[in-house]
């Protein structure tokens, strides 16, 4: 600007192109990104449904439906970033194009300026601004291609950031029962699932769990057994409702203390990687052989593991 204002108008005015070129394709490799990640995702699921499922895939001899939805996914993806390559090339080859229309602007415009009689813009004055030009036009590249990986960067982590930042989990307090009796009431106005807040899984539910009883709750599939259960985990928080342990509202008691005072066996239950023994005492500190012994007995499943190569270490 110090040295010619009109020259830098006009560089100013190439300078604007490319601003726009790197935003449109700092945009673009944003949403592509977003896209590819949960293509990503999609696929993996999809792998590891199969996987997991082998056997009744088989047996449905469904393999040709599973590798279709495989394919489908991976050509998405495929074609994502087949579009992003594509976008790369424009923007790449746009870059270079209109670095050196700024170059050939100001020289051309430099120099007809320099040659207007009494003009202050000298030879020695053009080729000083030249240099600068080019300091500001590689500077210029250097933040475009910065900004357009910032952009994949958020576009990317766009899932992972609204997972951080969403407080899904209950907020826990600080009391701890001396002695646990089990004694649960569970009232429970409405219970939504965070991921589908307008569909109400319970309503009007009041169960009574009295200590030392065996409660079961009975009710067709989708009733919402689970998910009382789940609740009472404090697996999820119940807003219109309150739920209590020995008359202790479940918001009030440490809930890591809580949990572990549960013993669990889920609907669909998994072993972790590990020997038996380990899985076992899955989550539970200082437990002894006999302990484990003692649990997998009245399992009835001591015979069974002790009949394994490996017995208890035997790995899962
Ligand atoms: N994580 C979740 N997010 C959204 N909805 C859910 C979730 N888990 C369960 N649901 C829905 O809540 C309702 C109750 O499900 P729940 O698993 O509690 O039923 P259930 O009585 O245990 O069924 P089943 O006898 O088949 O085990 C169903 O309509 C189910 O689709
Ligand atoms: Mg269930």
């Amino acid at each position: 600007m110090r040295i010619s204002p009109l020259v830098t108008l006009s560089v100013s005015a190439v300078l604007l192109l490319l601003v726009i070129c790197t935003d449109w394709y700092a945009r673009l490799n944003r949403k592509a990104a977003r896209e590819s990640q949960d293509s990503l995702s999609e696929l993996n699921r999809i792998a590891d449904e199969t996987l997991d499922s082998l056997p009744t895939i088989r047996a449905l001899g469904a393999e040709d439906l599973h590798s279709a939805m495989y394919s489908a996914t991976n050509n998405k993806i495929y074609n994502i970033q087949h579009k992003r390559g594509v976008a790369l090339g424009f923007f790449c080859a746009a870059n270079s194009g209109l670095t050196t229309a700024v170059r050939a602007v100001a020289l051309l415009v430099g120099g007809l300026i320099s040659t207007w009689p009494g003009s202050t813009l000298t030879a020695e004055l053009l080729t000083e601004y030249l240099l600068y030009v080019d300091m500001v036009v590689s500077s210029a590249l250097d933040l475009g291609v910065e900004w357009s990986s910032a952009m994949e960067a958020l576009g990317s982590g766009e899932r992972v950031l609204a997972l951080v930042c969403d407080p899904v989990l209950p907020q826990t307090g600080s009391h701890r029962l001396e002695r646990v009796r089990v004694d649960i009431e569970f009232f429970c106005r409405s219970f939504a699932y965070p991921e589908q807040p307008s569909f109400h899984v319970l309503q009007h539910v009041h169960i009574q769990c009295p200590a030392g009883k065996t409660t079961a709750l009975v009710g067709v599939s989708g009733s919402g057994k689970s998910s009382v259960v789940n609740v009472i985990q404090s697996l999820y928080d119940l807003e219109d409702g309150i739920v209590k342990l020995d008359g202790v509202d479940l918001r009030e008691i440490d809930l890591s203390w809580l949990r572990r005072q549960f013993g669990v066996v889920r609907q669909d239950p998994r072993l972790f990687r590990g020997t038996i023994a380990e899985n076992i005492a899955w989550g539970m500190v200082d437990v002894s052989e006999e302990q484990i012994q003692n649990a997998a007995r009245a399992a009835h499943a001591d015979e069974f593991i002790r009949n394994l190569p490996r017995g208890y270490n035997d790995f899962c």
